[in-house]
C-alpha cells in the first residue's frame, strides 16, 4: 500500500506569486472571464463584458463560431506547421491584431501599456484607441513592435490630422478609421449603472469598491486616468468624469462619409484600415475607395444590436473583394480555433478585444501573456488536426458545408 502510495503522491513546488497561482487554474478565455469578473468592481467588468441592448449581436458572434464545424483531412504527412501569416504586408507570428479597445486602464493600471509590451512579445500588431488611458507616444516608448493607431471622426478635423501627425511621428503602421460608431449604441448595463469614465468611487459604487479592494487600492494608487490622447483639450479628457454615451455623441461626427475617407488619405501617407464594415456592398466600396484592409466588424455587439455577426460576413466579403483588400474579421473570437475558422472562410486575420480584456482584468500583463501563447498553440494544434502545415492552404474545403462536402 505505501509502494502505491507512493506511485501516485505528487507534491509541486508552492507556487507563491498570486498573479501566477491565479493564472495557473485558467485554461480557456472563459475562465479569465470569471476571474476578471471575481477582480474588478462590477460596473467596469460590465462595461467590457456587456454589449448594446439586447445583447443578440454580441452572441451572435460567438454563436456563429461556434455553429461552424471543420471538416479534418488525415494522413497528411505533414512534417511542421507554420502559423505564421502576413497581415498588410508585413509578418506576423500568427493572424491576429488586437483591436483597440477604450480605457483600457480599468481593466489593470498598466492598461494600453501592458497589452501593446505583450502583443510585441507574441509578434502580433497592437492597435491603440483613440479614447485610449495611455498616449500614442507613451504606448510607443514601450514597444518596438508593429502598432495601428484609431481614429474616430471628432467634429474637431483639426485634432484627428494632429493626432495621424504623432501617429505617424511615432512609426504607427496604419490608421484604423472606425466607421460604425455615428451614434452611440445603448449599453443597457451602462445606462442601469450611469457608468462613467473614468469610474468614479461614489455612494453608489463605493460598496463595489470595498469589495474589490486590490482595484481599488491599485485606481487610487496610479496616476488619474485620463483620455490620455487629448489631456488638456477643450473636448474633454475625462478629469471630470463622463458617461461615454454623451462624450461620443457631443464630440464625434455623425456626417462621417466617403469624403472623410479620402480626406484622411490627404493627411496620413500610410496604410488606411476600416474598421465597422457589415455589409458586402460596403466593402466593395472601402475596396473601390482603395483601403488596404477591411475589419468586418459589429463592435463586438456594442453598437447596433440586430447588426450580423461577423463570420458568416468572411466568405461573401472575400468572394466580392478578396485580393482587392485584405479582410480582418472581428468579434466573437475566443479561441485559436476560432481564428482558424475565419481564415479557412477566407479572412487574411482575426482582430480580438474583449478577450484580452478580460486577460488584462483577470492577471494583469501576465495574463495576455497567457492568452496570446494559447492562441499561438491552438492555432497550430488546430491546423496540425485539420491535416494542414500553412496558412496559406486554409480554405473553405476545411469547413463543413464547404463545395467540397459529398
Ligand atoms: C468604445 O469604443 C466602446 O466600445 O466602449
Amino acid at each position: 500500500m505505501l509502494d502505491t502510495l507512493r506511485s501516485v503522491v505528487r507534491f509541486g513546488p508552492v507556487e507563491t506569486d498570486p498573479v501566477r497561482r491565479r493564472l495557473a487554474r485558467a485554461a480557456s478565455v472563459e475562465d479569465l472571464r470569471r476571474l476578471a469578473r471575481r477582480r474588478l468592481p462590477r460596473g467596469c467588468f460590465d462595461y467590457i463584458d456587456g454589449g448594446a441592448e439586447d445583447e443578440r449581436t454580441l452572441a451572435a458572434n460567438e454563436a456563429a463560431f461556434a455553429s461552424t464545424t471543420f471538416r479534418p483531412r488525415v494522413l497528411r504527412g505533414l512534417s511542421g506547421i507554420d502559423v505564421s501569416s502576413t497581415v498588410l504586408g508585413r509578418a506576423a507570428a500568427f493572424p491576429l491584431v488586437l483591436a483597440p479597445t477604450g480605457f483600457t486602464r480599468i481593466a489593470d493600471p498598466d492598461g494600453e501599456l501592458a497589452v501593446a509590451r505583450a502583443a510585441g512579445r507574441a509578434g502580433v500588431p497592437y492597435t491603440l484607441s483613440t479614447l485610449a488611458t495611455r498616449s500614442i507616444e507613451e504606448v510607443r516608448a514601450v514597444s518596438d513592435g508593429r502598432l495601428w493607431f484609431q481614429v474616430y471622426a471628432w467634429r474637431d478635423r483639426g485634432l484627428v490630422a494632429e493626432m495621424v501627425q504623432r501617429a505617424a511621428a511615432q512609426r504607427y503602421e496604419a490608421l484604423v478609421l472606425t466607421v460604425d460608431t455615428a451614434v452611440f449604441g445603448r449599453r443597457e448595463r451602462d445606462v442601469r449603472r450611469g457608468f462613467s469614465l473614468p469610474p468614479t468611487i461614489g455612494p453608489s459604487t463605493v460598496v463595489d469598491g470595498m469589495l474589490h479592494p486590490g482595484w481599488t487600492l491599485a485606481l487610487l494608487r496610479s496616476e488619474p486616468i485620463r483620455f490620455a490622447n487629448v489631456v488638456g483639450r477643450e473636448v474633454g479628457d475625462g478629469s471630470s468624469p463622463v458617461t461615454l454615451a454623451d462624450y461620443i455623441n457631443s464630440q464625434f461626427d455623425p456626417a462621417l462619409s466617403w469624403a472623410d475617407v479620402e480626406w484622411l488619405r490627404t493627411v496620413w501617407g500610410g496604410k488606411v484600415v476600416l474598421k465597422g464594415i457589415q455589409t458586402v456592398e460596403d466593402a466593395v466600396l472601402a475596396a473601390d475607395a482603395g483601403v488596404d484592409a477591411v475589419v468586418l466588424s459589429n463592435h463586438g455587439g456594442r453598437q447596433l444590436d440586430g447588426a450580423p455577426a461577423t463570420l458568416p460576413l468572411v466568405a461573401p466579403v472575400a468572394d466580392a473583394v478578396g485580393g482587392r483588400t485584405e479582410i480582418i474579421c472581428d468579434g466573437g473570437v475566443r479561441r485559436g480555433s476560432d481564428i482558424v475558422k475565419a481564415l479557412a472562410a477566407g479572412a487574411d486575420a482575426c482582430m480580438a478585444g474583449r478577450a484580452y480584456l478580460y486577460a488584462l482584468g483577470a492577471a494583469g500583463e501576465a495574463g495576455v501573456d497567457t492568452l496570446l501563447g494559447w492562441w499561438h498553440d491552438d492555432v497550430r494544434r488546430t491546423m496540425a488536426l485539420l491535416g494542414v502545415g500553412t496558412v496559406a492552404e486554409l480554405d473553405r474545403s476545411l469547413l463543413d458545408g464547404s463545395p467540397g462536402e459529398g
